[in-house]
């Protein structure tokens, strides 16, 4: 049977004695991009710390290409290529613009970084900015852009058009629908049907810490996770 890219069974965890992710079981496929959607405080954020290794699972298990990551930590898991940008503290203040970007040694004279400088040109003109002078939608920008650059097998992305211009999240949708075609995965935790709609080949739902819906891509996607987010 072939196997999938990332393959989640039964996960549950969250903070010390709360179980915030309950019994999650998913599968995302190399080149898929799955978007997650929820009202705030259901346990997006959480499960992608859970997948990331941010928070240690308490119960299930995590697979990549069929081996079991479950017991690595989070910077063994980033070795594996699974990439995290996170939602909140996305750039370290005291550090240049450059410098976030270089954090991983992935940025620099490469055609990901120049496809994303050519997207974003506000980036190089911030280079020797500290990041911490930047506004919140420049910070998701530049920590979108290190995520990217990473290259990783999979991606995680929380929340990453906070306070994102719109022309910026267009083209944040361009690159991730590149980047996917090009066989990267994609896990995006996003509320913004805008950057969800053309770039889903999957949405979930999430409640309380479950997946209720799955829905695959389809002219209805939107309309679907609406009705579902308003009941
Ligand atoms: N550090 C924490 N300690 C305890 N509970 C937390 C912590 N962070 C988040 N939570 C709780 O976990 C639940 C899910 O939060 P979160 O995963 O951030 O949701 P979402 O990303 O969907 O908005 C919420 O009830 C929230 O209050
Ligand atoms: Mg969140």
């Amino acid at each position: 049977m072939p196997v999938s890219l990332m393959d989640v069974k039964n996960l549950s965890g969250g903070y010390g004695d709360i179980t915030v992710v309950k019994d999650v079981t998913l599968a995302v496929e190399k080149g898929e991009v799955v978007c997650l959607a929820g009202r705030n405080g259901v346990g997006k954020t959480t499960l992608l710390k859970l997948l990331s290794g941010a928070l240690p699972i308490t119960k299930g298990s995590i697979s990549l290409s069929g081996s079991d990551v479950s017991r690595c930590n989070a910077f063994e898991r980033q070795q594996k290529h699974i990439t995290h940008g996170l939602q909140e503290q996305t750039v370290f203040s005291g550090l240049s613009v450059y410098d976030n970007l270089s954090l991983t040694g992935m940025w620099g004279d490469n055609p990901i970084s120049k496809r994303l400088v050519e997207a974003f040109p506000i980036i190089e003109r911030r280079y020797k900015v500290l990041a911490g002078k930047l506004s919140g939608g420049e910070r998701k920008l530049v920590s979108f852009c290190r995520a990217i650059a990473e290259g990783g097998l999979i991606t995680l992305l929380d929340e990453p058009t906070e306070g994102v211009q719109p022309e910026n999240i267009q083209k944040m949708g361009d690159i991730i629908i590149e980047q996917a075609r090009a066989g990267h995965s994609f896990i995006v935790a996003e509320q913004n049907l805008t950057l969800i709609e053309p770039i889903a080949s999957a949405c979930w739902v999430i409640d309380h810490g479950e997946l209720i819906s799955r829905y695959p891509a389809s002219p209805t996607l939107r309309e679907s996770i609406v009705k579902e987010l308003v009941i």
